[in-house]
């Protein structure tokens, strides 16, 4: 995914000169045109149809950069990691019953980090380079968007136990869970690996067992994750569109089997909740609402499921000092408005949040609400913190990793998007969850506080 970023920006390179990938670039899938090999140290690796990535090491469970399933990957992963896990000790089964957060320091994600400094090496203005690498020590989340990244995780636990285990500190790794058959039913650009009418559930199942395993064996280094950004948010408002309509059963069974599985090793979760301008609409909050009690109590109620996740890859504010006038009609036009008129209405589903405001750093952008591609003049926001100003909320995180594209403004990419090609979504845009070099610029360039 790098790559793009560091070769697009020197990428006045004609293609037939084009390099060996760099580690996190892309080097493969449906309609890409560049470089199809790695660096020495890195091998490529197939995520899904559309996305092959160099990744560290030499994986087993792909070297080349043919788009194929990795479903026959995945089942031996599984059972090859279950026996390490009975040496580990017994995970805490009681959530403490207070901020997960409070007494962390959180693992900077090595995957990010990497993104970053290699963008901030092409960029030739020293300032905004140096700017830009004070992002790699500002905290993200990891999106196990592909049962291929799966691994990385275990190697990011390893290393916050050593982390643990040499400063004292306690430490906390930040996931999302991010791999739905059917994955963004109502949209295309992050269409995933899975479809329900192909064994969906149970390779889902199998994604699910993998991410567990490796928790189990790291019982003392504390996980926190976003579960399924905009799956159930969809169920409440999309059912409309068919394939969010076919994929409301296996989205409630495949969400419910993730927070059960995951309650088992105390990951402590953040179900994903859209944002103020989709759920906090005063029409939609009941029904968010219900879903979510519902879906919560019928999994029985996992005591790890801390709460809600708002404002995933989004950019709305959490307090706006004035209303967007996209917002208009809505009295629920920031996060804290939103969560605070949720709050109230979940009656068994913890209300406790966190907040993305990884690009909410410049406000009113947007043509329409409902924009979320690439928006142009966004910024980097509020840093992560557990100084929220106020008690529903855990902590502001950075969900989204700034500088990782939300879909192709490619026009002929099975998994362009409309939304994608708006006048207020940045034009060239590589393919969702890629390095996306000119925005991550203007990221740091409108960062609000500044960087
Ligand atoms: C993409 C994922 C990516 C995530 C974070 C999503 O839009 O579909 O592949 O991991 O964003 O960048």
């Amino acid at each position: 995914m790098l790559k793009i970023s560091a070769l697009a920006v020197l990428a006045v390179l004609p293609a037939f000169v084009q390099a060996q990938s760099a580690v996190y670039g892309q080097c493969g899938g449906i309609g890409w045109t560049g470089a199809t090999t790695c660096v020495s140290g890195s091998t490529c690796t197939v995520l899904n149809a559309y996305y092959s990535q160099c990744l560290p090491g030499s994986a087993a469970s792909s070297s080349t950069a043919a788009p194929s399933s990795t479903t026959a990957s995945t089942s031996t992963a599984h059972s090859s990691t279950a026996a390490s896990t009975s040496t580990a000790a017994a995970p805490s089964s009681t959530a403490i019953a207070g901020n997960p957060f409070e007494g962390y320091e959180i693992f900077l994600s090595p995957y990010y980090a990497a993104e970053v400094t290699a963008a901030a090496a092409a960029i030739t203005d020293s300032t905004m380079a140096s700017k830009a690498l004070e992002v790699a020590q500002i905290p993200t989340f990891t999106w196990l968007d592909a049962v291929a990244k799966v691994p990385n995780l275990g190697t990011y636990l390893a290393e916050a136990q050593s982390l643990q285990a040499s400063s004292g500190q306690k430490y906390l790794v930040q996931i999302v869970i991010y791999d739905l058959p059917d994955r963004d039913c109502a949209a295309l650009a992050s269409n995933g690996e899975f479809s329900i009418a192909d064994n969906g559930l149970a390779n889902y199942e199998n994604y699910i067992d993998q991410i567990v395993d490796l928790i189990a064996q790291y019982p003392n280094v504390r996980v926190v994750a976003v579960i399924e950004p905009d799956s159930l948010a969809n169920l409440v408002t999309n059912l409309s569109v068919p394939k969010c309509a076919n994929a409301e059963t296996t989205y409630k069974e495949a969400v419910t089997y993730a927070i059960q599985q995951l309650n088992t090793v105390g990951v402590y979760m953040y179900l994903d909740a859209g944002h103020a301008g989709w759920l906090g609409w005063p029409a939609n909050l009941s029904p968010a609402a219900q879903l979510f009690d519902s879906l919560y109590t019928a999994a029985g109620s996992p005591s790890f499921v801390r709460g809600l996740a708002t404002d995933v890859a989004n950019y709305n504010a959490l307090v706006a000092s004035t209303p967007d006038p996209i917002t208009a009609g809505n009295p629920n036009y920031d996060e804290l408005l939103y969560i605070q008129a949720l709050a109230p209405l979940l009656t068994s589903l913890p209300a406790h949040f966190i907040v993305d405001q990884g690009r909410s750093g410049k406000q009113d952008i947007r043509n329409a609400w409902g924009d979320w591609c690439n928006v142009l003049g966004a910024g980097f926001g509020t840093r992560p913190t557990t100084d929220t100003g106020s008690s529903l909320i855990d902590s502001i995180v950075w969900v989204k990793p700034g500088g990782e594209c939300d879909g192709t403004s490619n026009t002929s990419s099975p998994r362009y998007d409309a939304h994608c090609g708006l006048p207020d979504a940045t034009p060239n845009a590589p393919e969702a969850g890629t390095w996306f070099q000119a925005y991550f610029q203007t990221l740091i360039a409108d960062a609000n506080p500044a960087l």
